[in-house]
């Protein structure tokens, strides 16, 4: 967390890692792009017709970024030298290409770097690809897949909120899995009713990820995953599904039957500095129950919007202390039974590095 060659080497064992890039929403139309990073790597999605796909965001010829904002329209043509790009990454239009290399684009052969891109519902996730990495975003995800597919259909506006974090990605990830903090951090908001007890909720492990669910009348993650995939999914209590490395989706209730779905991602940029993205929807309701109040839904956005906004500006305040004196720390944290998915996200993390070790 204080090492930048250390940070590094992580960055480039997760390269090849499925990562949450954004949602199907941002490239509607022919042409819609936007940026995203995968591992500190800057690439962009870009919609050719019905395809979806993904390239480094780095030009061919002398390397400078395609895209430099956020999102846009448009084909890809490089700034610095008018380079023009295709839907499969070929430059096919070089300014005076005969004249200057002596061959057409064609023969050139010069083309970007594409990334790996699947579907989770209206979740975009991808990676570089890599001859190891064959696993499917399916097989990756587990039992999560479902709920992922099911929470992420939106029923009405996305939101999306970016906050920069002066501290390590991995604490992010660390105090979106802890449920003792709460009181003593929000104490407006989800702490206002004091400690959870422990007995009262449940943690779930599947695969590299785990689940909170506020409940203990689910059994396991599976029985949530069946409903999702029978279409009968709707959010009952506050629910977090977290996968490794960096993303996760929480059910938030916003009133009686009402409940917000929140897509979370720790962006890393540096050792020291993270992204964090929220992207915000209200989740599916009970079968029958339609969103006749559309303003009121307008009105719990809003009020959702600053409500997390305020939570995770106090959450990022917590890392950034922790990031001041992380050097100086020596052993392991001592970790009670609501921080326990801590523990388990180390575990997770650890794997995903040794099995790319070599890469
Ligand atoms: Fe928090």
């Amino acid at each position: 967390m204080v090492d930048p060659v250390a940070f590094a080497e992580e960055q480039r064992r997760l390269a090849s890692v499925w990562t949450f890039l954004g949602m199907t929403s941002e490239v509607e139309k022919d042409g819609d792009w936007f940026r995203a990073s995968i591992a500190t790597r800057s690439v962009f999605v870009q919609r050719f017709g019905a395809q979806l796909r993904g390239f480094e965001n780095v030009c061919a010829h002398r390397f400078m970024p395609l895209r430099n904002a956020e999102r846009g329209n448009g084909p890809i043509v490089c700034g610095f030298h008018h380079w023009t790009y295709d839907g499969q990454g070929c430059a096919v239009g070089i300014p005076h290409c005969r004249e200057l290399y002596g061959r057409l684009p064609q023969q050139l052969g010069a083309r970007l770097a594409p990334i790996e891109i699947e579907l989770c519902g209206r979740m975009i996730f991808g990676r570089f690809p890599h001859s190891r990495a064959s696993e499917s975003l399916e097989d990756f995800l587990g039992s999560g897949f479902a709920i992922l597919a099911a929470g992420s259909q939106a029923q009405g506006r996305t939101h999306h909120l970016k906050i920069p974090m002066h501290a390590n990605w991995r604490l992010g990830a660390h105090i979106s899995l802890d449920e003792y903090h709460t009181p003593a951090v929000h104490p407006r908001t989800f702490g206002k009713q004091g400690y959870v007890r422990r007995d009262d909720i449940a943690y779930f492990r599947f695969g590299l990820h785990t689940a909170y669910v506020n409940s203990t009348r689910l059994e396991n993650i599976e029985q949530l995953a069946r409903r999702c995939r029978k279409g009968t999914f709707y959010p009952t209590c506050y629910t977090i599904v977290q996968f490794v490395p960096n993303v996760l989706m929480a059910f938030l209730r916003t009133d009686f039957d009402h409940f917000h779905c929140i897509v979370l991602l720790y962006e890393a940029v540096r050792h020291d500095l993270t992204n964090v993205h929220a992207w915000l929807h209200p989740a599916p309701l009970p079968q029958g129950r339609s969103r006749l109040r559309a303003v009121a839904d307008t009105v719990r956005s809003s009020i959702v919007r600053r409500y997390v906004a305020m939570v995770l500006r106090e959450d990022n305040l917590v890392c950034e202390r922790l990031q001041a004196v992380a050097g100086q720390v020596g052993g392991p944290p001592l970790l009670g039974r609501l921080e326990e998915r801590i523990g388990w996200f180390e575990e997770s993390y650890r794997a995903l590095m040794a099995a790319h070790e070599r890469d």
